[in-house]
C-alpha cells in the first residue's frame, strides 16, 4: 500500500479512523480510486467522508464495488431496495439500531465484511456520534499468556435475542422466523491484512462453549470491556450527508443515542464477508 494519488486520507487517530476527501461516492469509481479506498480501509479500519450525495441506487453501487450486498435478516428495506437498512430515530423511537457495541450481524455464519452508512438527517442539537473501536489494537494489547489462552476458544453469536419482535413497528411478524446463530473463533485473522483481532461483542455474543457458564460470562465481560477501551476508539461526529465505511472484521461500533427526541436518519448497505478463521 503506497501513497494515494486519487484521494486524500487524513488519519483521525493513529490507530483507527481516517477522513477521506477528493472522491464523489455517488459517481462511478475508477479502478485506482476503488483500490485506494480499499487500501485506506485496510489501513485505518473505518473511513469517513463529508458532503456525499447518493441516491439509494448509487449507495448500493458504491457498496457493491467491494462485494455482494447482504440483506438484513430482520429489518425490511424501503420498497424495491431489500439491501438497504433504514437507520432512523425520532420522538417515537423506543430503541435505535446499534446502541450497544457490536460488529454488524456477527450472528451470521459468514458475517459482513463492511458497512456503508449515509446519514441524511442529523440531530440539530448535536450528538448521535458513532464510536468505533479497533479490535486488532485491543488484541495487540493483551498479554502473551492471555493470547495463548484465547487462541483455541470459540464463541456463540446469536441473533434471536437481538432481533425478535424488534421490527414489529415495520409490520414484521417474526413468530415463525429462525434468526441466525453461529460459532466463531474468539481471535480471528483478517483475510486481507493477516492482522489478528478479538471477535466477540456485547450485542450478539452469548457464550464460550469450551468454558463453564461462569467462566464464559467472566471472560466475555472482560473481553467486551477491554475491546472498547477509549485508547482503541475513534468517535465520528456526523454532519448531514456524511458517510462512514467500516470494516466489520476489524472494528466494533456503537451508535450513541443521546439526542432523543430529535431525528437522526439515513441508510446503510452491508457487504457480505467470509467465514472467520
Ligand atoms: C449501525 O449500523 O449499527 C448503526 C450505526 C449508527 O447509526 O451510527
Amino acid at each position: 500500500m503506497g501513497a494515494y494519488e486519487t484521494i486524500s486520507v487524513d488519519p483521525v487517530t493513529p490507530r483507527v479512523g481516517a477522513l477521506v476527501s477528493g472522491v464523489d461516492l455517488g459517481g462511478p469509481l475508477g479502478n485506482q480510486q476503488f483500490q485506494e479506498i480499499h487500501d485506506a480501509l485496510m489501513r485505518h479500519e473505518v473511513l469517513f467522508f463529508r458532503d456525499q450525495h447518493m441516491s439509494l441506487d448509487q449507495h448500493k453501487a458504491f457498496g457493491a464495488r467491494f462485494g455482494e450486498l447482504d440483506v438484513h435478516p430482520g429489518s425490511p428495506g424501503p420498497d424495491g431496495h431489500p439491501e438497504i437498512l433504514i437507520i432512523h430515530a425520532d420522538e417515537n423511537s423506543k430503541r435505535v439500531a446499534g446502541e450497544r457495541w457490536h460488529s454488524d450481524v456477527s450472528c451470521l455464519p459468514e458475517p459482513p465484511m463492511g458497512s456503508v452508512l449515509h446519514l441524511h438527517v442529523v440531530p440539530p442539537c448535536g450528538g448521535g456520534d458513532t464510536l468505533f473501536a479497533s479490535a486488532g489494537a485491543a488484541y495487540d494489547a493483551l498479554s502473551e499468556p492471555m493470547k495463548q489462552f484465547l487462541a483455541p476458544l470459540t464463541a456463540i453469536h446469536s441473533g434471536d435475542h437481538v432481533y425478535r419482535g424488534r421490527y414489529a413497528h415495520q409490520g414484521v411478524d417474526d413468530r415463525d422466523k429462525v434468526y441466525p446463530e453461529a460459532q466463531h473463533p474468539i481471535v480471528r485473522t483478517h483475510p486481507v491484512t493477516g492482522r489478528k483481532s478479538l471477535f466477540v461483542n456485547e450485542t450478539f455474543t452469548t457464550r464460550i462453549p469450551e468454558l463453564t457458564p461462569a467462566e464464559s460470562r467472566a471472560l466475555l465481560d472482560f473481553l467486551t470491556a477491554h475491546i472498547v477501551k477509549p485508547e482503541f476508539q475513534v468517535r465520528f461526529k456526523w454532519a448531514e450527508n456524511s458517510v462512514a465505511f467500516w470494516d466489520n472484521r476489524a472494528v466494533q461500533h456503537h451508535a450513541m443515542w443521546d439526542y432523543y427526541p430529535e431525528v437522526r436518519s439515513g441508510f446503510r448497505v452491508t457487504i457480505k464477508g467470509d467465514r472467520p478463521f
